[in-house]
């Protein structure tokens, strides 16, 4: 493996990554990104906040590499998905903030649609639930908004998710192109016809001229502008963060599956060459490899994870940082029947309500901040069980073991929680960046410097965590997980 760089576009923070040739970190840069609060339920980013933000780690790890001497093979990005932006085709100027992922504001759009009884079409066309995660009601959204209809007929404008937003920019406004797994986030790819669709276009309103060119995920999506960094480098890798973790955790084979837990966590599931489908779970494009048929995958999207921790912290105060959480909710032997479901932007799978918010309930007189600590950590938990039984369902398949990855993996306690609801053991392999190594996995193939057989003998076990909760434990809990999940659900109706 020659020298790489991984470009992570993530919720909260922009960082990059060098890899080495064995495949091994030798630099990283974040930059933290600020969040953008408009009205309750509604998230954005600045569009060029993001490129700062990115820039600046390019360089800093670039500078790393400069220093060592390495020529750099390839440059994979890999970014949160789903996430809106709209810009001026010919200066690259973003014409609206960013609309993320997380944002509720067309709750009332895909509630309409729904009514209108489009979702099975919907479904059928993308393999996911018309919900205003994905991105196709949020760029009407901003067309209207921001008065562009007309504009974007003429194709002055462009559309793309971060990925392509960055390439874009990074290219010098050279390539408007995006990677097929991010496609498959819009609600306007077709995933089994493998192009935008024009009944989709019809449906959410969205002139096809707005749309950047899909390309496979590893291959050559341009290179890098000398103005803007000194030097060209070629772009050869790019996924959605997701998929990216998938592929780093090489789980190449089906019925492999990962958990990332960061912002949000993610069970993504292997199905191999043909698109699965369940209740409540989606079905999206896992990777194209050149010379291989595009692989899909299951996904259960649990939009808050780690930021029920980050709430825990900065809406009340309860810790002083991420890292005390784990010794706080371990200061006690379980939450002492508190529930806590971190509904803070509606829920994803399977329940799919933007509507749902967040409830704390069972408090005692002996309850206090280490027992909410611990429920909020069981939160996470039980939302992962709650994806995965939903996936188990459609795929037909019971999973042996999950491998996790993202940051909340430092916290041990998170794990044995996590395998004891669960009740079949998580593996948490050496790097738990498995996003990054994704991407630079993704870029090395695209530059002809890496093959899967290698990718897959590379991945290595820090640590396994065995359930140790006995069944009627685990049953009681989930009742009252499920108690809780259902006061949440419908609320701000
Ligand atoms: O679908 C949203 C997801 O891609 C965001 O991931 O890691 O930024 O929480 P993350």
């Amino acid at each position: 493996m020659a020298y790489l760089i991984s470009i992570d576009q993530g919720t909260t923070s922009s960082r990059a990554t060098l890899y080495g040739p064995q495949g091994e970190a030798l630099a990283t840069a974040s930059a933290p990104l600020t969040q953008h609060y408009p009205e309750p339920g509604w998230v954005e980013h600045d569009p060029e906040e993001i490129l700062e933000g990115q820039l600046s780690c390019l360089r800093e790890v670039l500078a790393c590499a400069a220093e060592r001497g390495a020529s750099v093979a390839g440059i994979g990005i890999t970014n949160q998905r789903e996430t809106t932006l709209i810009w001026e085709r010919e200066t690259g100027r973003p014409l609206h903030r960013a609309i993320v992922w997380q944002d509720r504001r067309t709750a009332d759009v895909t509630q309409r649609m729904k009514g209108e009884g489009l979702e099975a079409e919907v479904r059928e066309r993308t393999g996911l639930l018309l919900d205003p995660y994905f991105s196709a009601t949020k760029i009407a959204w901003i067309l209207d908004e921001a008065g562009l209809r007309e504009r974007a007929a003429r194709g002055e404008i462009c559309f793309g998710t971060v990925d392509s937003w960055l390439i874009y920019r990074l290219t010098g406004g050279k390539r408007h192109v995006t990677d097929i797994t991010n496609a498959s986030r819009t609600m306007l790819f077709n995933i089994k016809t493998l192009e935008w669709d024009d009944e989709l276009l019809r449906i959410f309103g969205v002139p096809r001229a707005i749309l950047p060119e899909v390309r496979m995920s590893a291959g050559s999506f341009g290179e890098t502008s000398a103005e803007l960094l000194g030097c060209r480098i070629p772009i050869t890798g790019a996924a959605g963060d997701q998929q990216a973790a998938l592929f780093g955790q090489a789980c190449f084979a089906p019925g492999m599956a990962k958990a990332t837990f960061g912002t949000g966590a993610f069970v993504v599931m292997n199905c191999g060459e043909r698109p699965g489908s369940g209740e409540g779970v989606l079905s999206t494009i896992a990777w194209q490899l050149p010379g291989e048929a595009v692989q899909y995958a299951l996904e259960g999207s649990i939009f808050i994870a780690g930021a029920a921790v980050q709430w825990l912290e900065e809406g009340l105060g309860l810790i002083g940082g991420a890292a005390e959480v784990e010794g706080l909710a371990g200061s006690v032997a379980d939450s002492g029947g508190v529930y806590f479901v971190p509904a803070l932007s509606g829920l994803g799978t399977p329940y799919w309500d933007p509507y749902a918010r967040g409830v704390i309930a069972g408090l005692t007189r002996g309850s206090g901040k280490a027992h909410l600590a611990r429920a909020a950590l069981d939160a996470i938990a039980f939302q992962t069980v709650d994806a995965i039984r939903a996936m188990e369902c459609a795929g037909g398949i019971a999973l042996s073991e999950l491998r996790v990855d993202g940051g909340a993996t430092r916290n041990n306690l998170l794990l044995e929680i996590q395998a004891g609801l669960l009740g079949v053991p998580v593996l948490r392999p050496r790097c738990t960046e498995s996003t990054s190594l994704g991407a630079a996995f993704l870029a090395g193939i695209g530059a002809g410097v890496l093959d899967k057989e290698r990718i897959g003998k590379s991945w290595s076990l820090d640590r396994r965590f065995e359930p140790s909760l006995l069944p009627e434990r685990r049953a009681e809990m989930y009742r009252g997980w499920q108690k809780c999940v259902q006061l949440s659900l419908g609320w701000a109706k």
